[in-house]
């Protein structure tokens, strides 16, 4: 066994295979078992995943024990304080920062590709206007290679270009046409003298029968929580969009395939149950019956916006949520007591033996609700808004993938514990 190997011996066959051990820039070392079962005939078994490396990648970085999360290498804090949402796009999908004139042509490109084909609007017509709008999101962004043929071609460079820049520029129009059809309100069209963010608030809180000032405190809120949502390594539903992808699946496909993973309540979907258990909590002085609850190993419940398979310490995100809170209700002369349930329910949960023993801290999830009520959305609308943020990350991690060379298509093996072979028995011989 060498330092930058590992030796396994096969109890069958007792033969021993040496798999190497490969390094990236930071983070983990990682067994290379490829050979394993060619070498061995073992294959290795890790439901969820959870010390499995799926691919390599070059976009976002994540320390679960320092609570570090960089976007090809820019620390999040840095990038919520310097930077916008369209700049941190550029970079998740580039590489590299934007110069002056990248970004503006970046811009421009993004925002003429924010309509919608026409015949869209007839999709949304096909659902109850009770639809949760995650159904709609994954109904009209899988519709979408039905109306752009000229950028489903995922072998084609200048395809797969123009599908990432209508994949980020439209999913805006989707989820604020999701929102207005939710209210039997009119579609908003969008703007092109308006920056994302604003343009975003617009769709969904505009009307065409008077202006509509954006303000400006909720679109800097708004760039500031697509930034954070933006990307986060091999999360579920980026998985998922991989896992699409590496069948050859058309881009739209994946991104949708992506939001219907996002919907689940441990994963994007969390946010909405965050609201939802606050606001059963009601006051700060119950939240010690549910932290309770939320330890009981009979009891189902489990804190919503907290615990994380990554983060062992807090996510950055969390911080810098919860202080843009703070500013936003304090900017708008907001009082939200909800707010003060979360920060009372956040003490008491990291002062208690169960969660600091599992090291379970305040998620992205926990703050953002907060926010997002605070700027007049539903909380039915929380999770269309994670996806419009992280649909960039989707998509780089979607091209990184086609790119790969060494990349196959998506199939896990399995530990059978089903019933040996059996001769089928006739239905008259059956008792
Ligand atoms: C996101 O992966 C990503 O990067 C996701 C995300 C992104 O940007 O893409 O960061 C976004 O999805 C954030 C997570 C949002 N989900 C929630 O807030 C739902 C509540 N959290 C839990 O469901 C849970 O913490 C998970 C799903 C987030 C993580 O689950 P793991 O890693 O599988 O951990 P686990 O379930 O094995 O828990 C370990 C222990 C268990 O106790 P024991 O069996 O050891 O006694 O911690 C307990 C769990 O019961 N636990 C919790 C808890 N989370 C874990 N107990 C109470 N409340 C919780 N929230």
């Amino acid at each position: 066994m060498t330092s930058r190997s590992v030796s396994i011996v096969g109890r069958a066959n007792n033969k021993t295979v040496e798999l190497p051990i490969m390094s990236g820039t930071l983070g983990t070392d990682v067994i290379d078992i490829r050979a394993l079962y060619r070498e061995l005939g073992y294959f290795t078994f890790d439901p969820g995943y959870t010390a499995t490396g799926s691919c390599q990648s070059k976009v976002t970085y994540i320390d679960g024990d320092e609570g570090v999360l960089l976007y090809r290498g820019y620390p999040i804090e840095q990038l919520a304080e310097h930077s916008d949402y369209m700049e941190t796009c550029y970079l998740i999908l580039f590489g590299e920062l934007p110069n002056a004139e990248q970004k503006a042509k970046f811009v421009y490109d993004i925002t003429h590709h924010t309509m919608l084909h026409d015949q869209i609007t007839n999709i949304y017509r096909g659902f109850r206007r009770d639809a949760h709008p995650m159904a709609v999101m994954c109904g009209v962004v899988g519709a979408l290679s039905a109306f752009y043929h000229d950028s489903i071609d995922i072998e084609d460079p200048w395809h797969r270009t123009v599908a990432s820049y209508r994949m980020i520029a439209k999913m805006p129009t989707i989820a604020g046409w999701a929102y207005k059809y939710s209210m039997g309100q009119p579609f908003m069209y969008p703007r092109n003298d308006l920056d994302y963010a604003s343009n975003f608030l617009r769709l969904c809180f505009a009307v065409p029968t008077e202006d509509f000032e954006v303000n400006p405190v909720l679109a800097k809120a708004m760039d500031l929580i697509f930034i954070l949502h933006a990307d986060h390594a091999q999360n579920a539903s980026a998985s998922t969009v991989r896992l699409a992808g590496s069948t050859g699946a058309n881009p739209f496909a994946c991104i949708a395939a992506g939001c219907a993973a996002l919907w689940g309540p441990s994963h994007g979907g969390a946010n909405e149950e965050v609201l939802k258990m606050l606001a059963e909590i009601g006051s700060a002085d119950k939240v010690g019956d549910w932290v309770l609850k939320a330890k009981d190993p009979d009891d189902p419940f489990r804190l919503f916006g907290f615990g994380h398979r990554v983060y062992k310490n807090h996510d950055p995100r969390a911080r810098v949520i919860q202080k843009a809170c703070h500013e936003v209700l304090n900017e708008l002369g907001l009082h939200d007591p909800l707010l003060e349930v979360a920060i009372a329910l956040e003490k008491v949960a990291l002062e208690d033996d169960y969660f600091v023993a599992r090291r379970l801290y305040p998620n992205v999830d926990f703050y953002s609700g907060i926010i997002l009520k605070a700027m007049g959305f539903p909380v039915s609308m929380f999770t269309a808004l994670f996806a419009v943020g992280r649909t960039v990350g989707w998509i780089a991690q979607w091209n990184e993938l086609i790119e790969d060379p060494s990349q196959k298509i998506n199939r896990p093996r399995q530990l059978y514990t089903g019933p040996p072979q059996r001769d089928y028995v006739l239905l008259a011989d059956r008792g």
